[in-house]
């Protein structure tokens, strides 16, 4: 299958942060607009920070560029701008992740957040039939509290979200404490979700699947360290959300030829191909195809295979997925 085939594969992208498709250019003109101060000399100087030994320095750079984000239209623009490159690369179903946490302690209203992120996917929607929806992420690495304060906050407006999940900084910070508030998110009728497995090694997808009761999880490619573990994901079916670049540069596998998504497909795992911040990491979810095309040597059927598990595992109703499948 050539890069033009697995473009316009129907897919859907579920593993996807709004504030790391925060292209440079967006960065400077949003500052500008909104009268920011950037602690950068100048865009070359923020492009040459790109490079990242692990994930907390990339999430300090995500969080400092995130800072430019202020009104609902800012946040219209900025997911306007990834659902239009992700339509060109096929993806026609979108879960998309937001940090709630990072723009309310800055002041700004959680609603111009989430109207202006809910506008987008209207306009998507009306423009090329985009579906999809939205997952209000918790910063694992604040107090379990606050992410309740955040989650009741929106409380009124559960319908307007599909899912809760669970992002930042992994090791060190256990998922147990946030047990009840994943357990008041079912409550309000959402699905659940969460990063695990990224950097963290594998009793951080146990206690994913059994304190959060997530029903997917996000990265989880250090679940091959634990044959138990991988026995348990197979065999309920739970989707694996790999973001294959971001591994790259977050330096989870030094070379993309070791990285196990070949591994996961041949072990029965229900893995997904995503692109998890592609402003920061070389490209939206086109690029992770054809980077794990390339680097695993992956024949047609398991591009196949990768683009019919986002469906599958998405949270679309079922006539959506059987018009996707
Ligand atoms: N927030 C944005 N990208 C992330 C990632 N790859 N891991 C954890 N938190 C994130
Ligand atoms: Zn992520």
């Amino acid at each position: 299958m050539s890069e033009r085939d697995t473009r316009t594969l129907p897919k859907a992208e579920l593993h996807l942060h709004v504030e790391g498709t925060l292209e440079p250019e967006m960065v400077y003109a949003l500052a500008e607009k909104n009268g920011i101060t950037l602690p950068f000399d100048d865009i070359d100087d923020l492009r040459s920070r790109y490079s990242f030994e692990s994930l907390q320095p990339f999430l300090d750079l995500y969080y400092a560029c995130t800072d430019v984000l202020v009104t609902r239209d800012d946040f219209r623009v900025l997911a306007g701008a990834y659902l239009e490159k992700a339509h060109a690369d096929g993806v026609r179903h979108v879960e998309m992740f937001f940090d709630p946490q990072a723009h309310t302690a800055r002041d700004v209203a959680i609603d111009d957040v989430l109207d202006g992120l809910l506008d987008a996917f209207a306009e998507a929607k009306a423009t090329h039939g985009t579906t999809g929806g939205l997952i209000l992420c918790f910063l694992r690495h604040l107090p379990a509290a606050e992410a309740a304060a955040t989650l009741e906050s929106v409380a009124h407006r559960a319908s307007d979200l599909l899912a809760v999940g669970m992002d930042s900084s992994e090791v060190g910070f256990p998922a147990a404490p946030f047990a009840p508030v994943y357990a008041r998110a079912r409550e309000l009728g959402l699905h659940c979700v969460g990063h695990a497995g990224e950097e963290g090694d594998p009793s951080y997808v146990w206690a994913a699947l059994d304190e959060l009761k997530v029903e997917r999880v996000d990265h989880g490619v250090r679940s091959l360290e634990d044959d138990a573990l991988v026995a348990r994901l197979v065999e309920q079916r739970i989707p694996l959300t790999v973001c294959p670049l971001s591994n790259l540069r977050l330096q989870v596998v030094d070379d993309l030829r070791e990285h196990p998504l070949r591994r996961m497909l041949d072990l029965g795992l229900v893995a997904t191909v995503n692109s998890d911040d592609p402003a920061y990491f070389g490209g939206y979810v086109d690029a992770n195809f054809d980077a794990v095309r390339t680097a695993l040597d992956l024949d047609d059927d398991a591009l196949r295979t990768l683009a019919r598990n986002s469906i599958t595992g998405s949270f679309a109703d079922d006539d959506r997925k059987a018009e996707l499948l």
